[in-house]
This record gives C-alpha cells, structure tokens and sequence, in this order.
C-alpha cells in the first residue's frame, strides 16, 4: 500500500516489483517534503508503526548524514528514504554492513552501474561520494527497540551543491543518461528486502558481500583521530562483527565507530 501520490515513475516501478519488495511491500508513505525522512520514521516507530514501515520524500529541509553533517536534498533531484527495522541483536550489528551491500547491488540491477563500498557504508565511484546511510537506533515509549535504517542517493548533478562536485557524484554524471528514480528505489529496497531476510537467517554471508563490494578500498592507508593524535594504518579487512580491521605499527586495530579517512 502507497499512502500519497509519488510521481508516476515511482508508483509504477514500485507495482512491478511486487513481492520481492518484501517486508518493505506493505507500507510506503510518499510525501513531497518533510524535514528529515529518518525523524518520520523514528516518530512513526515511537507510535509502535509496523516493521518496514518505508518514508520517503521528494525533497528534506533538514536532511540529516552522519556526525552532524547535513544532507542536502532538493526536490525530485534525489532518493531521500527511512526504513522502520527491528532487527535481533545478532542481526543489528551487521545491518549497517548490509544496508551498504542492498545499496550497491540495488544501483547495480537498476542502473549497471558498479561501485564501491566504503567502510562501513559510504557507497562511492572513482573517489566520489553517491550515496550514504544513516542507522539511527531507538526504543518506544513502550519499550519496544527499533532501528531506522536512512539512505540519501544522488540521483541527478542538482543532488549536490556545484562546488561539492570534487567528491561527489550521482548517478546521471556517471552514467550519463537520464535515470529512473522510481527503478532505483524499487531495486534498492528489494535488495535492502532480501540483505535483511538473510541476516536473520542461517547463511552469514553479509560480510562476504560486503567485502567484494569493498575491494578496490582494502589494503590501503587510512588514518582517523585517536586520543586528540591521528592513528594510521592500512585497512586490510572487517571482522565477523562489522569492524574495521586496520594493520598499524602496534598490530591489528579494530575500529567499531568513526570517521577513516582513506589517502
Ligand atoms: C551520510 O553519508 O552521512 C549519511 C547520509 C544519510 C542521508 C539520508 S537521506 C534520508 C535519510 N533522512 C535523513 O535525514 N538522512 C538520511
């Protein structure tokens, strides 16, 4: 079910992919500008909403990305989507990794186009940024634990301020054609359908694909802030709980959370 009027495009890519939308099929609220689409779905799952609720919006006045920054988010130039998520303990600490892998396996059957991940799921082409996640965690005031799952994709050269083009891009830049953002979201919340499915499952192959996705950014340096110094190291892998396993003078670090910087 659709609450709201998305552009044609989207319905109809939306109803083609049908079933394989999964847990995201029963609930999709369109709207043509919110605040933040990942506030939405947080007050939605305050309000005991059902899991998959998906919230997506044409344009965010106050898109938010990771660490403070903000996310820039005009109309109709972007896809700006919160999913509503309760995943098991075991399962949370990978979503993230998954969310990452949905991500670039969704560009790639909609689009061709193949990209890279960026640890822990920053998703990139040639050194610029295309899209990014925000994993937002909380509890009702019932008491029941949720995760709002946000992703913020370029989808047309408006998506991002001229001057940001050094380290960003979006998907008609690389591919230089007109795109369908309604193919785009469809394929990315199958694939987000099917990544959670599996993480719930016996199969553990998340990092794994993952990891394939991230080739191109492994065995590099990469530094990060450290007790007021700057740390350095090569990123040579992730573990079995999504850190980053980084090679340093003293021996393996695992870095849970942050900011890497990769050279
Ligand atoms: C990042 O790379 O810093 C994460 C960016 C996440 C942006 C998306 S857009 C949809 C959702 N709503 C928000 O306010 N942020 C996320």
């Amino acid at each position: 079910m659709i609450i709201g009027t998305p552009p044609a495009e989207v319905a109809s890519a939306l109803a083609a992919t049908g079933v394989r939308l999964g847990l995201f099929r029963d609930r999709l609220m369109w709207y043509p500008e919110l605040p933040s689409t990942n506030d939405v779905a947080a007050l939605m799952a305050a309000r005991e909403a059902s899991e998959g609720t998906v919230v997506v919006a044409d344009a965010q006045t106050a898109g938010r990305g990771r660490r403070g920054r903000s996310w820039c988010s005009p109309p109709g130039a972007g896809l700006y989507v919160s999913v509503l998520l309760r995943p098991v303990p075991r399962a949370a600490a990978l979503l993230t990794l998954a969310a990452g892998v949905a991500l670039a396996e969704g560009i790639a059957r909609s689009t061709g186009l193949r990209t890279t991940l960026k640890w822990p799921n920053d998703v990139y082409v040639d050194g610029r940024k295309l899209a990014g996640i925000l994993a937002e965690a909380g509890t009702s005031p019932a008491g029941t634990s949720y995760a709002v799952l946000g992703f913020g994709l370029n989808v047309t050269r408006a998506s991002y301020p001229p001057d940001v083009g050094v380290r960003a891009t979006s998907l008609e830049v690389e591919l230089g054609t007109i795109v369908d953002r309604g193919l785009v979201l469809a394929e990315c919340l199958a694939a987000l359908a099917q990544q959670y499915e599996a993480l719930h499952g016996p199969d553990g192959s998340t990092v794994r694909q993952w990891r394939d996705w991230a080739r191109p950014m492994l065995n590099r340096l990469v530094e990060w802030d450290h007790n007021a110094t700057v740390a350095r190291g090569v990123a040579e892998d992730v573990d079995d709980a999504g850190a980053l396993l980084v090679r340093t003078a003293s021996g393996i670090e695992r870095i849970l959370a942050g900011d890497v910087r990769w050279s």
